[in-house]
């Protein structure tokens, strides 16, 4: 079966980029996105490149080509369903935020709605392709809502499990370690999972292209998460070991990743890992596990958060004991806030953990960050509910220029790995400093020894 038309439910940081790619790759397919999110996709279709909803480095350039083409972004759900012979979902599955397993399980809300809109609006056979990361046995729950209230048609699940990372996503769409698809593994299935090879056979080496059953597809995704995240968690937990001894963790992390066995990527020691992704499909894992009585394997994945949230609360308490055991008053200034570098995406930044500990000392907190708006910073505060909206706005304030941001402040404290806080003129940010000048760099970027030859009192995670 040739796939003419694909339908992604879904713009957002996986939808938007993913698709793009595939319409880059494959002319031959009109690739519609749709997204209820109406303001979303009006800047999908802007214009000017700048305002895409998702920053990626060379998005741009891929939307650029191909929009208006054959790929293209629109509100009308319901017509791009029934034109697709393929349907992406690619909607958000946040932790759950009530009712049973709140606060660990996927809300899966917004799966199940698109389902029943596949199964009320399709009149001809489709593939579904589960690319939102969901738990372990989803596809089952799709399928009976698909064959009991849809039109008699038939309806073929796939999971597609989406590994790109976000900062990275041309370069891991474009070139990817592996795409991964589980079918059902009747004829049918294998005729749909061939269908969905044949598009990422475009580009991908077919030895890249790895076909599993459903439900292994859909486990590996929280398991390559779990593991990715552990491994931070792992040399997070030895950071502090390092300051208390002496030791240099980008040292050991290099020593230890030189062992093939070892490797040596996702070994940065940081202030804590972020993202939409981790947290949320390890809480889901150890949901899954609990639900069938695996408590020692539950509280295993579990540590591994734990071990996120001690470093988080560890930097700022740091910032607190060594600005003399208070920061009330104190400005502190915060030089980025997305969870990573190349992103305006803040989804559980550790920044926002961090601001909200030193605003529950009082301090004033500025921020810069490259690319993440104001009003995306106030809401991520907000959220938390630990003060009033006012308050958040009277304590932490947004700068538009970095050596702004850091005027007269008592410290600087770097949450974000940005390239460009690496090339900024220290010498004229250490003068328009209060001294003694503080620098905590929650990343390990900067020079700490041309810092301190500046004069500036250096912290940098996991440096004794
Ligand atoms: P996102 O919040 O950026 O985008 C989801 C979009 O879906 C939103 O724009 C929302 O308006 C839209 N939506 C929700 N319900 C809808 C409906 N019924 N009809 C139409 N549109 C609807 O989320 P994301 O970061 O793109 O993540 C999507 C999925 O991909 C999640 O399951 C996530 O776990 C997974 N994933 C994310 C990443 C990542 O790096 N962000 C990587 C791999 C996998
Ligand atoms: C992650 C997975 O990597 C990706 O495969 C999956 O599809 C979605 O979730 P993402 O969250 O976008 O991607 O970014 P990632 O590069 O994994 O970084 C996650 C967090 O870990 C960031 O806050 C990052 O700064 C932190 N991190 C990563 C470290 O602190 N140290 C490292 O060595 C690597």
């Amino acid at each position: 079966m040739k796939i003419k038309n694909i339908c992604c439910i879904g713009a957002g940081y996986v939808g938007g980029p993913t698709m793009a790619v595939i319409a880059q790759k494959c002319p031959h397919i009109k690739v519609t996105v749709v997204d209820v999110n109406a303001a979303r996709i009006a800047a999908w279709n802007d214009d000017d490149l700048d305002k895409l909803p998702v920053f990626e480095p060379g998005l741009d350039k891929v939307v650029e080509e191909a929009r208006g083409r054959n790929l293209f972004f629109s509100t009308y759900v319901d017509q791009a369903i029934d034109e697709a012979d393929m349907i992406f979902i690619s909607v958000n599955t946040p932790t759950k935020t009530y009712g049973k397993g709140k606060g660990m399980a996927a809300d899966l809300k917004y799966i199940e709605l698109c389902a029943r809109q596949i199964a009320s609006v399709s009149k001809t056979n489709k593939i579904v392709v589960e690319k939102s990361t969901l738990p372990v046995r989803t596809a089952s729950a799709i399928k009976n809502i698909l064959d009991h209230t849809g039109n008699g048609v038939e309806f073929q699940i796939l999971s597609n499990p989406e590994f790109l990372a976000e900062g990275t996503a041309i370069e891991d769409l474009l070139a990817p370690d592996r795409v991964l698809i589980g079918g059902d593994m009747s004829d049918k299935g294998k005729q749909a999972i061939q269908a969905l090879v044949d598009i990422y056979a475009n580009w991908v080496p077919q030895e890249r292209i790895l076909t599993t059953n459903v439900w292994s597809s859909e486990l590996s995704k929280l398991t390559a998460n779990a593991f990715l995240a552990q491994r931070v968690s792992s040399i997070n937990s030895l950071s502090v070991l390092c300051e208390k001894t002496g030791a240099d963790v980008n040292e050991v992390a290099k020593a230890i990743g030189m062992d093939s066995r070892i490797g040596s990527k996702f070994l940065k020691s940081s202030v804590g890992f972020g993202g939409s992704c981790f947290q949320k499909d390890i809480l889901n894992l150890v949901y899954i596990a609990k639900t069938y009585g695996l408590n020692e394997v539950a509280d295993y994945w579990e540590q591994v958060i734990i071990m996120n949230d001690y470093q988080k609360n560890r930097f700022s308490n740091n910032i607190v004991s060594t600005l003399y055991n208070t920061v009330s008053g104190k400005k502190i200034t915060f030089l980025g806030w997305a969870f990573k570098k190349d992103t305006n995406d803040t989804r559980e930044s550790a920044a926002i953990q961090v601001a909200d500990n030193l605003l529950n000392e009082q301090a004033h907190i500025a921020v810069y960050d490259p690319k993440v708006v104001e009003e995306r910073m106030y809401a991520d505060l907000d959220y938390l509910n630990t003060r009033s909206e006012e308050e958040n706005r009277n304590l932490l304030k947004v700068k538009a220029d970095p050596y702004e941001a850091c005027k007269d402040s008592h410290a600087v404290a770097v949450l974000t790995e940005w390239d460009a806080f690496k090339a900024y003129d220290w010498q004229r940010i250490y003068d328009n400093m209060l001294k003694p000048a503080f620098v905590f760099d929650g990343r390990g970027i900067l020079d700490t020894q041309k810092l301190e030859d500046i004069g500036f009192v250096c912290y940098s995670i996991g440096k004794g």
